[in-house]
């Protein structure tokens, strides 16, 4: 339980339901071993978030951390799954492809979407979609750049040193700036992506298109390396 808390628990959840991270209280369930999930703890999943707990942390500790998941474990989905993905596609394509690729299609402004469902608890997908999360992905912290003349450019940052700022704009071009240069580079308090609250996407809706992001798998990392 200590080195769960200390080391997996902010993205996981201290219940292990899942925070950034997914849920891991069903991987059991789902049918995973013992074997697979110790290997996936000592070599991460190779291309996402999740780290290996790194060659210092002896097999045995890391038996320790599984056996404490399993205490967590649940038999059956704590969330009955609710939503038809079918539909979900469907508001996805009108409402979000524009900035965000699935399986290689879509907008580049916002990050792929291709593994979500496997990377993400559905309230933290839940949330993003109705802007209820403070502070932006690394890579996608809004900015606005005024230059000396004409018109303050928008976009989400890509690198940024003392003296100079790389960004996307919202026409997906990436451009750098030299700082000092222009009138004004401010990070904006509002993130780019737009929350989608009630006034634009209903409750049901919001359900479809969350099942549909929670059926994407992307590619294989165990495949991928
Ligand atoms: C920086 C965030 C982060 C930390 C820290 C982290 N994980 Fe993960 N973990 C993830 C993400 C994201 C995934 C999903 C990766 C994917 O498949 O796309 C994941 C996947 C997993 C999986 C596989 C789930 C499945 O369905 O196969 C297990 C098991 C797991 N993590 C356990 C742990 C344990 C135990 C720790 C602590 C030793 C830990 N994680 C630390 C982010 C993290
Ligand atoms: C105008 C562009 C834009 C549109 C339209 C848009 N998004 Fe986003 N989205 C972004 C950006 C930019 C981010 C990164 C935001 C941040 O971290 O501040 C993001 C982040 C996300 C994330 C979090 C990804 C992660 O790695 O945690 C999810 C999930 C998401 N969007 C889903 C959606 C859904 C679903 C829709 C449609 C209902 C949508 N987005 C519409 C730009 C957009």
């Amino acid at each position: 339980m200590g080195i769960f808390r200390a080391r997996c628990a902010d993205c996981h959840g201290i219940d292990a339901r899942g925070i950034r991270g997914p849920d891991i209280t069903r991987v059991w369930a789902e049918g995973r071993t013992d074997g697979g999930l110790f290997q996936t703890l000592r070599n991460g999943v190779p291309n996402t978030e999740m780290p290996s707990v790194g060659a210092r942390t002896p097999d045995v500790e890391v038996w320790q951390i599984l056996a404490y998941v399993r205490t967590l474990a649940a038999p059956a989905p704590n969330d009955p799954p609710r939503g038809n993905a079918q539909n979900g596609e469907r508001i996805f394509r009108a409402n979000c492809a524009s900035c965000h690729q699935v399986n290689g299609k879509g907008g580049r402004l916002g990050p792929d979407l291709s593994r979500i469902g496997a990377a993400r608890a559905r309230d933290a997908l839940v949330n993003q979609i109705v802007g209820a999360v403070e502070g932006s992905r690394l890579g996608y912290e809004p900015v606005t750049v005024t230059p000396q003349e004409g018109q303050p450019i928008h976009g989400v940052k890509k690198n940024e040193d003392l003296f100079s700022v790389q960004i996307m704009d919202t026409r997906e071009r990436i451009q750098g700036y030299e700082k000092e240069k222009m009138k004004a580079v401010a990070d904006d308090k509002k993130s780019a992506m737009p929350a989608f609250g009630p006034d634009r996407l209903s409750q049901s809706d919001l359900d479809d298109v969350v099942r549909y992001l929670q059926g994407l798998r992307g590619f294989d990392p165990a495949v991928r390396q």
